[in-house]
């Protein structure tokens, strides 16, 4: 049994989603609302037969694994780790690290955020405590994100730490001290600290604010083996469950506005720390959303990063809304003030193609020749990025309207524009269709009847009187039929699990998704109804497949008509007509 094998065996997966999820009994299965899309009547089933789980509404599914990769926002090695350490299952090389082993520099991190932690409730930390709660943090807050302080010393945290047994040279490098001119002193000296967590939760690195406005105003740690800035959104960890609640998450600039905001109750809330967005920090959004809703204070059509941020997002298939923060104010100024006004200003997020508009226009002068120029060239920009062509159509009659020139014209001006966008755009969209392809593709009427013999192979002998394996179209189909007849003939009997076991991983994930499906639609129902269900949905793709046959003969016959060719037409009516008796004797 490989390592995978047993750490599926060792976690019930009806427990272990059942913490996320309230599941109820139904048949043989679990069922409960899905939390990965929003819906009102259960869709979400889990087998513990089959150790699996699958929503019917938005077609997600898998095993315990690939749900604490979705439900936790983590890769699969991250979600194997996790469940491993769950299970009590030792994991061999395949899935830790390759690298150099970074268990040392998390719990470094841990004990230091423990340590400043408590240093903030001690009486040389006033001046900061103090601080925090005269700009209208509370208690609670500032004891779920584990504020803290360091002190000024300059040497606790290496003094602490190297008695526990690390070395100063682990220290460094967890970037929680520095080397200076031989001395490895605290990275972080009297300054408020605030813990920059993963997506897990883990403690990774430190933000720390000055007490007064001396600069820098903030030190981050360093780039280290677990901290990277570019790939750490602020706060997500605490987010993620509402950002997917809720389908969209709240991006603000600073460490204290995601803070404040989450103190105000609008939880699904993560900070870029100042910087433009990478791709990475939105790959990350992703597992959770699709929507985000900006709100930096900054002039979106003239800063040019958070522009190519906007648009970087956009080719990523995000649909993106601008929370409109009045004028040098920031989040956290608007919470400290009134906690519902920055929920209302939250909830008037603006399309972000309109606030474009807006702010384009409010930008230049139209009366202007120039101006109206520029407005224009940037307005089709923004226009040739959409990828849907409605809202094309949209945009260009209300940019047509504001400057006051023909459709045609700016139709023609798009056309030209159109020829520079990159491939990019093409690409992501060719890839939102094949997803939304995936999700709507309703069941065919031949995999419904082959999922009736999936969970009722003891009818394998009505099921392969009335149908021929090569009655299916579907070439999988054709040869799980060619397989399940051939077992029923040899062995009188259809072993289905040891059938199962045999075949290709798809293949098992495929009859297993069908079966479920069928369970759960037959979930009160006797076996009789089922043989009914059976010998009806058996008899229409019978009847389809003879409509089928029957269609394609009058084509023929109808061309040999044309051609005169006597000898096909009557070779063909003879055909015709034997199908047709064929039929009534189904
Ligand atoms: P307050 O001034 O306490 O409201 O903090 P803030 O988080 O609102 O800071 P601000 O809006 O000025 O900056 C936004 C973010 O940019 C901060 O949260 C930091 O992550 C980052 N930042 C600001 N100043 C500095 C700095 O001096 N150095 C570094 N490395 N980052 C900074
Ligand atoms: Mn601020």
């Amino acid at each position: 049994m490989n390592e995978l094998e047993e750490i599926k065996n060792k976690i019930d997966i009806v427990e272990y989603v059942g913490k996320y999820v309230q599941l109820k009994q139904s048949g043989r299965n679990f069922k409960g609302l899905c939390p990965f899309h929003s819906e009102k009547t259960p869709s979400f089933m889990v087998s513990p037969e089959k150790q699996i789980w699958h929503c019917f509404g938005c077609n997600e599914g898998g095993d315990v694994i690939s749900f604490v990769e979705k439900i936790e926002g983590l890769t699969f090695p991250e979600a194997v780790k996790e469940l491993a350490a769950q299970a009590g299952v030792k994991l061999s090389q395949n899935f830790s690290e390759r690298k150099e082993p970074t268990d040392k520099y998390y719990a470094i991190n841990e004990l230091a955020c423990a340590y400043y932690e408590k240093a903030l409730f001690k009486p040389e930390a006033k001046q900061a405590l103090d601080y925090l709660k005269k700009r209208g943090l509370d208690d609670k807050t500032i004891k779920d994100f584990r504020l803290g302080f360091s002190p000024a010393q300059g040497e606790v945290v290496v003094k602490e730490l190297t008695a526990l047994g690390y070395t100063k040279e682990d220290l460094v490098k967890a970037g929680v001290a520095n080397a200076k001119n031989d001395r490895v002193i605290d990275q972080f000296r009297n300054r408020l600290m605030f813990p920059i967590t993963n997506v897990q939760g883990k403690t990774i690195g430190f933000s720390a604010r000055v007490l007064d406005d001396t600069l820098p105003k903030y030190i981050n740690t360093p780039e280290t083996l677990i901290y990277h800035k570019s790939n750490i959104l602020f706060g997500l960890d605490k987010a993620k469950e509402q950002a997917r609640k809720q389908d969209h998450l709240v991006l603000v600039e600073g460490n204290m506005d995601m803070i404040f905001s989450y103190q105000a109750g609008v939880k699904n809330v993560a900070a870029s720390s100042g910087t433009a967005l990478t791709e990475s920090q939105l790959d990350l959004i992703k597992r959770f959303t699709k929507n985000i809703k900006i709100a930096f204070d900054v002039d979106l059509a003239g800063q040019n990063a958070t522009k190519r941020a906007i648009e970087l997002a956009q080719d990523k298939g995000f649909n993106i809304k601008v929370i409109e923060v009045p004028e040098g104010k920031d989040p956290a100024d608007l919470v400290k003030n009134d906690p519902d006004k920055w929920i209302k200003t939250c909830k008037k997020a603006k399309y972000v193609v309109d606030y474009i508009f807006d702010s384009t226009f409010s930008k230049y002068d139209i009366t202007n020749i120039l101006d109206k120029k520029r407005a224009t060239k940037e307005l089709l920009g923004t226009i040739s990025r959409l990828p849907d062509p409605v809202e094309k159509e949209h945009y260009l009659q209300i940019l047509a309207q504001r400057i006051g020139i023909s459709l045609q014209a700016l139709t023609d001006a798009l056309r030209k524009a159109k020829s520079t966008t990159n491939s990019k755009t093409k690409k992501t969209e060719a890839l939102t269709e094949k997803v939304e392809e995936k999700k709507t593709k309703p069941i065919s009427l031949e995999e419904h009847v082959m999922s009736l013999l999936f969970v009722a192979p003891n009818y394998a002998d009505f099921f392969f009187n009335k149908l021929k394996p090569e009655d299916f179209v579907d070439p999988r189909l054709v040869s799980f039929a060619k397989d399940l007849n051939q077992l029923s003939i040899d062995r009188g009997e259809i072993d289905l699990e040891k059938w199962l076991r045999k075949q290709s991983k798809e293949n098992q994930e495929y009859v297993n998704v069908l079966t479920l499906r069928i369970e759960d639609e037959f979930e009160e129902i006797n076996d009789e109804s089922l043989g009914e269900e059976i010998f009806s949905s058996v008899l229409r793709l019978r009847h389809n497949a003879y409509e089928d046959a029957k269609k394609k003969l009058i084509g023929q016959l109808q061309e040999a008509e044309k051609s005169g060719d006597k000898e096909t037409l009557k070779k063909t009516m003879n055909e015709l007509q034997s199908l047709i008796e064929q039929e009534r004797n189904i």
